[in-house]
Parts: structure tokens; sequence; C-alpha cells
């Protein structure tokens, strides 16, 4: 069940409201009485209006129609992710994030409804993604100007279009960008479980390149394992199996790892920095574990590792847009042919506090929370 329902009262059109006799929640029914040719149908969006905790401070609101300007798109939505990016938005505590009120969600897929009277790139029933993502996914409608999307192929899953924006580029261009790799290399990564992470171990299979995978420790860890090594992994260890004195006697014939991937922290990347061969480079892109990132002073002294960041929003801001969506249609299509695939659930936007909660880390590790609208 939806937390809170309330009512924004509509500013750009003449209107009529009546309260409902059995609706409860003090739903309104609005009633356009404008052409519909240019306006927007009013949206559903989760919203918040101050910072905090997002299970407590988000709330679904219904947002009145708006205007569908010359330029400008319509896009019903029909799915959205819950990213730890978005969490932290809410939470106020990501660098770049809107000012409240703010309607939350950053990436997602939608149907093309109506377009403006200047558009000639989409028509009506096209889908399309806000490429690069950007504020506002979670609502049943947008509108937005039309160089805002891009134009994905109807025969990819919902789910995918929907999740394609973010974490399986970040995976690609971390792969492709942070050091040069050649078949038969091998790449170390904690946060396996993570969308990221499923991604880059598909898509460095698919280079010849070995992936060694670190991940949490919890029941089923069996299940978990398996389903890593039929996506590609080479090898897959639990943080307390890591627990040895010489973890690179683990590795038996895949070589030592010259990049490694960190969204975790605290010793999830210590582990990562063991396994990195002499003169790596570990990448840090995310702290899932809220926990620093530690390093010894004899990695740096004996073993010359190199500490990176990497950032999408950043690499997106240097004038990638473009690059970025040939990208994403390469990904999309390695999607259609079957060569990458990670776990999502659906959940329906009636439900979104429970997929909240799923994402939150309440029910303990969960697979992709995608809302469906
Ligand atoms: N820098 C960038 O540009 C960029 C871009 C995309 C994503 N990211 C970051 O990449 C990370 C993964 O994102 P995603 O969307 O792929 O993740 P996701 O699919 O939502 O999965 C969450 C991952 O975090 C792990 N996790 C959750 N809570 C944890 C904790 N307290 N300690 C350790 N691990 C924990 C989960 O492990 P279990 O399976 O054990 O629960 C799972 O692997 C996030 O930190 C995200 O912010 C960064």
């Amino acid at each position: 069940m939806l937390r809170q329902l309330v009512m924004h009262a509509p500013r750009l059109f003449n209107y009529t409201s009546r309260r409902l006799a059995h609706g409860g929640c003090g739903q309104i029914l609005i009633t356009r009485a404008y052409s519909s040719a240019a306006m927007s149908p009013p949206s559903k969006a989760i919203v918040y209006d101050v910072h905090g905790p997002p299970d407590t401070v988000t709330k679904l609101v219904e947002v009145p129609a708006v205007e569908v300007k010359e330029k400008e798109v319509c896009v019903k939505m029909l799915a959205a992710p819950i990213n730890p990016s978005d969490i932290n938005r809410i939470q106020g505590v990501y660098p770049v994030r809107p000012n409240p009120p703010a309607v939350g969600g950053h990436e997602g897929v939608g149907e093309v409804l109506s377009v403006g009277s200047s558009v000639t790139s989409l028509s009506p029933g096209d889908w399309v993604i806000p490429s690069p993502p950007s504020f506002g996914t979670w609502q049943t409608y947008i509108v937005k100007n039309e160089n805002v999307w891009h134009k994905v192929q109807k025969g990819v899953p919902m789910e995918y279009a929907a999740t394609i924006t973010i974490n399986p580029l970040t995976a690609l261009l971390m792969l492709e960008h942070c050091v040069a790799l050649n078949s038969g290399d091998a790449i170390v990564q904690n946060g396996a479980t993570s969308m990221v992470g499923q991604c880059v171990i598909q898509l460095a299979k698919s280079r010849g390149i070995h992936s060694i995978n670190i991940i949490r420790d919890r029941p089923g860890v069996n299940e978990v394992k398996e389903m890593l090594k039929n996506l590609g992994a080479d090898e897959v260890f639990t943080e307390s199996e890591l627990e040895v004195k010489n973890v690179k006697s683990l590795l038996g014939g895949i070589p030592e790892p010259a990049l490694g991937f960190n969204c975790v922290g605290g010793n999830a990347a210590s582990l990562v920095l063991k396994f990195l061969r002499q003169g790596g480079t570990m990448v840090t892109y995310g702290g899932m574990s809220k926990k620093p990132v530690t390093v010894s002073t004899s990695s740096f002294i004996f073993k010359d590792v190199s500490l990176r960041g990497f950032w999408l929003q950043k690499w997106l801001s240097t004038d990638k847009a473009e690059e970025s969506r040939g990208m994403i249609d390469r990904l999309l299509s390695l999607v259609q042919e079957g060569k990458l695939k990670y776990k999502m659930e659906l959940a329906p936007f009636d439900d979104f506090s429970a997929a909240l909660d799923k994402a939150l880390g309440k029910l303990g590790s969960q697979p992709k929370q995608v809302i469906k609208f």
C-alpha cells in the first residue's frame, strides 16, 4: 500500500474537481476542461518534500496536467528502477541532486503518448529512455524536451530498457576506459551480485577476460555462486572464504588481476587490493557498506597500487551524451541477443512502498526492484 496520497492543486488549466464518495484519503477526481491535444494527462508521482529516510519522506502525489509545448514530448512511463543513487538523492547525500520538492527516480523507459507541433524525431507509440539519465522518472507521465529522449527498439524487454542507462553503461565504461585489458587478463570485483557486478562479469567474459568475484556471506550462498558462474564468473568467493594468508593461492590458473572494481568499501575493498598484481589499479565506484577504503602502507610501497574513482555522471557531462547513446544501443543489442542479463524483480507502482523497503535492504539481499507503472 502507498503510504500517503495527496493532491496538488492544478495550476496551469481550468479544472473541476470533486471528492470521491468512497475513495478515502481525500482523493480528488480531476476533469479536464481544455483541449487534450496540447496537454499531458494528470500524473501520479513519488515525491519528497524534504531530504531524509526514503521510507518516511516519499509519498504519492497527483500532479496536474501540463502543457506539451512545441518541442516537447509527453511520455507515459512503463518502468523505472530503484537504484542506490536514487536512495542517496532522497537522503540528500548524493553530490548532484534536485532540490526538494522533487520526483524520485533517474532512469526508466516509457512510451510516447503525444508530441509537440515541432517534434520530428519521435512519434506516439515509440519507446524512449531519458538519455543521459535525468531526474523524475518515478511518475506515470513525463513531459520533457524532445532531445532528452532516446528512442529504443520495442523488442527489448521493458525492464532492461528501463535499467540500461546507468548500471550496464557503468560496467562497460569501467571495463573499456580504466586500464587496457587483453583477452586472457583478469579483473577482480566486490559487490559482484550488484547489477553493475553482473554486467562486469558478462562483458568481461565476452572479451575473454577472467573475473574473480567477491560477495557477502549470506544464506543460500551456493545458489548465488552458481547464478554468477552461469553468467560467466570464473571464481566467486565470500568474504569469509578469503580470510586466508595468501588469497592468490586460490586463483589456480587465473592470472593476477591488473584491475579491481570496488563498490563496497571497508574489508571488501581490502580484499580487492589483496588480489591485485604488482602495479594494479583499483577503481572505486560505490560505497555500499558506507565504510572507508583503507589501504596498507605496504600496498603502496611494495605493490605500487593505484587508486582511482569512476563516476558515470562526470563522464556523461564531458560532452559524451551522443557516444553514450551508441553504447546504450550496443548494450541493448546484447540484451536482445541473450548475451547480457541480470536479476530484477518487477514491482507494481501501487506497491511502491514494498519495493522501496526491498531496495533499502530491509528484507536482506534482494534483486533490483523495477517499478512497473
Ligand atoms: N559511480 C558511478 O557512476 C556508479 C554508477 C552506477 C552504480 N554505482 C554504484 O554501484 C553500486 C552498485 O549499484 P547497483 O545498482 O548495480 O546495485 P544493486 O543491483 O542495487 O545491488 C546492490 C548491491 O550492493 C550490495 N550491498 C547492499 N548493501 C550492502 C552493504 N551494507 N554492504 C555491502 N554490500 C552491500 C548488494 O549485495 P548483496 O547481494 O550481498 O545484498 C548488491 O551487490 C552502488 O554503490 C551504486 O551507487 C555507481
